[in-house]
């Protein structure tokens, strides 16, 4: 496929290239415990953050405080700390609905992650509204779990899914999106932050447009919630969901925002306990959002837990992590330029902390696996993201991804020690 290709210029930090000022990233980093951790001998580099993240002291003392004094289950019983237990899981949906600027806490569900929260809105919201002749709309650059859902409902429904192209620095084609925007556009499902790529989309522009087109708009915002500030209000997007791993969370947690007239409209995903207000063999009735999407006992700990996190990201400021963040991206950019026969993959104007690159003919694994032996943690694969390996006609990448806690002697450590990679397979 031929596209326009923009020079590349490397994502300015938002402070002139200053390091955010209050920003102690020493002190940052004595909150997680792991980082003091050795790896085959070697201090633990930890680059993997967009597969997950690690967590900070409180996170684990909310967990385990959860555990150890007041473990119950919420919402049912009369006791002590089942009152207690239920205070603190709605007291972390009210945080949810704070740190994404939404309208009401109603509107917030807890999932296992973003995967399951896209997949109940196509298993609900697509079930009810996609019909035969009707087209979803996504990127190139989509993980599997903003792919296959919607590929699942459109075989069920005999609609269509339609692909928005990126061009070779992993931008979206805006003339395209413009061209395959139609009114049987039903629902725009995109990424904020491609995993893959970093790549940040403008999705202010995509929701106003798709919403003028008459349809929905889901954001995964997996990628992009533990490096820039969002506002679902401001925003205008339909549904945006996010796990709690990526944030410094426990995992097997995640959050789906939806406007509440939509998920008022929306029926049940799963049916079982604590989701109906009364069941009878004949009739059942639901509750109304947000129980109706909690069937079951929920992972509470886990609610706790990224409530905890949520606090932790709020009160370090996303600002300054993110002034952070792109300071560490501009000096890792900077630095593997300077290897030779290292290919970025991903060089958007406009990235979040992910550093993709090729290494000639080496395999992503050898040179993940050589990483590693030096207390360098990366990933390597194809990051459940194949079309953007195929868009690139490659099998693979290495990809180093950034947290707030990195630093830049940590991307000094990662250019050495793929220098050290080059020598292996001089
Ligand atoms: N989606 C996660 C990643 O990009 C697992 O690594």
């Amino acid at each position: 496929m031929k596209t326009k290709v923009k020079p590349h210029k490397p994502a300015k930090p938002s402070n002139n290239g200053k390091r955010p000022a209050g920003f102690d990233v020493a002190k940052i980093r004595k909150d997680f415990p792991i980082l003091k951790e050795k790896v085959h001998g070697r201090p633990l580099v930890y680059l993997d953050n967009a597969a997950t993240t690690q967590k900070p002291l409180s996170v684990i003392e909310a967990l385990e405080s959860y555990y150890r004094t007041y473990n119950s289950n919420i919402h049912r019983g009369v006791h002590l700390l089942s009152v207690k237990a239920t205070d603190a899981y709605e007291a972390a949906r009210v945080k949810a609905q704070k740190f994404l600027g939404a309208a009401d806490a109603r509107e917030i569900i807890f999932t296992r992650g973003a995967t399951e929260g896209i997949n109940l809105v196509a298993q609900t919201w697509g079930r009810q509204n996609v019909k035969a002749g009707d087209e979803i709309l996504v990127t190139n650059m989509e993980h599997h779990s903003n792919i296959v859902p919607w590929q699942m409902l459109c075989e069920e429904k005999g609609a269509t899914l339609k692909v928005i192209p990126i061009n070779d620095a992993g931008e979206l084609i805006k003339d395209e999106f413009h061209r395959l925007l139609t009114p049987r556009t039903k629902l725009v499902a995109v990424a904020h932050v491609s995993n893959a790529l970093g790549t940040v989309n403008p999705i202010d522009k995509i929701i106003r447009v798709a919403h003028e087109m008459g349809a929905k708009v889901l954001v995964d915002g997996a990628q992009s919630v533990p490096h820039l500030a969002v506002d679902v209000q401001a925003l205008d997007c339909d549904f945006y969901v996010f796990s709690g791993h990526k944030i410094y969370g426990p995992t097997g947690i995640g959050i789906l925002y939806g406007k509440y007239a939509l998920l008022d409209s929306m029926p049940p995903y799963q049916g079982g306990g604590d989701m109906i207000s009364s069941v009878t063999f004949e009739k059942t009735l639901y509750k109304k959002p947000p129980h109706k999407f909690e069937a079951g006992t929920p992972h509470i700990a886990g609610v706790i837990g990224l409530g905890a996190a949520l606090d932790y990201v709020t009160q370090t400021g996303l600002g300054d992590i993110a002034a952070h963040e792109q300071d560490l991206l501009v000096y890792g950019i900077q630095k593997l330029k300077e290897i030779q026969g290292l290919q970025l993959v991903g060089t958007a104007a406009h990235k979040a902390g992910v550093l993709s690159f090729t290494l000639g003919e080496i395999h992503p694994h050898d040179i993940g696996t050589i990483l590693d032996r030096q207390g360098v943690a990366i990933r390597a694969g194809h990051h459940c993201a194949q079309p953007v390996m195929e868009r690139f006609r490659i099998p693979a990448t290495a990809r180093a991804s950034l947290g707030l806690y990195n630093t830049r002697e940590e991307i000094d450590a990662l250019a050495k020690a793929v220098k050290k990679v080059i020598e292996v397979f001089r």
